[in-house]
């Protein structure tokens, strides 16, 4: 395998952050705690990204579908969000990471929608380190959300049909102003992609590891890594144009 080079580090990797259920359930404790003890790894992901050289990470943190799930758990996730980013802003500040946040946020608590706003204020002038917090986010709704704003854009003229692209289109989405993932991690052994940037997914390289997400440190992120620099990237091309650079 070629050792990675700075420029084959993953610009851009998205974690579906799995397990926090399974992992309190394995120690008897209630769902909230593998939750809490999985919002405490974010700090933890984030600085191992870092130090990696990853310069976007994408957490999948509150899905459309969650709102589904039993109220004391969704209140719970919403509080643990709250606290982390009370707590993280100076941190951000001093690790320059700048937050992003895609997904229906305006349907969220109006005390998380102010921090996230404060956050994101605050953070809005750095460009090296990106963290970016899928909240109420999924994919078919981010669809369904820009082809409201597209369809909204011809009406009004600023749009032509005549014009109509992806790279058009693909500004409307939560995800306009961010490169998709190169690489999309799921935790917990689970193999799907539950609505998660499916779009934004169209070439990612998807790694799976049975490791819990409150388990799941900077040594699982490195291996996941070094899979991903074993892979052969070729979006639709052969191996003899990549390997030539003809294309
Ligand atoms: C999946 O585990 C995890 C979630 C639905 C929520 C993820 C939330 C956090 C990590 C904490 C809050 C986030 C931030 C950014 C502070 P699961 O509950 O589906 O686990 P299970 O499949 O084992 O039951």
């Amino acid at each position: 395998m070629t050792p990675p080079g700075p420029e084959k580090v993953p610009q851009h990797v998205a974690i579906i952050m799995d397990g926090n259920g399974r992992w309190a359930k394995q120690r008897g404790l209630p769902r909230l705690e593998g939750h809490r003890r999985g919002a405490e790894n974010v700090r933890a992901v984030t600085d191992a990204a870092r130090d990696l050289g990853i310069r976007y990470i994408t957490l999948y943190a509150f899905s459309v579908e969650n709102w589904k799930r039993p109220a004391d758990e969704v209140s719970g996730l919403m509080g643990l969000l709250d606290f982390f980013l009370k707590r993280e802003l100076n941190n951000f500040i001093r690790d320059k990471v700048r937050l992003h946040t895609i997904g229906r946020t305006d349907a969220l608590p109006a005390g998380v929608q102010r921090e996230l706003e404060r956050v994101r204020e605050a953070t809005k002038h750095f460009t090296d380190w990106n963290l970016v917090l899928a909240l109420n986010y999924g994919s078919r709704t981010e669809v369904a959300d820009a082809a409201k704003a597209y369809a909204t854009a011809v009406q009004e003229g600023r749009e032509k049909l005549t014009d109509a692209s992806w790279e058009r289109f693909s500004r409307y989405l939560y995800s306009a102003d961010l490169p998709d993932p190169d690489l999309l991690i799921r935790t917990s052994g689970e193999q799907r992609v539950s609505n998660f940037m499916l779009m934004q997914c169209a070439y990612v390289e998807m790694v799976f590891t049975p490791v819990l997400w409150p388990d799941f440190g900077k040594a699982d992120l490195a291996a996941a890594l070094k899979e991903f620099y074993g892979r052969e990237r070729r979006f639709g091309l052969t191996t003899e144009q990549i390997k030539s650079g003809s294309a």
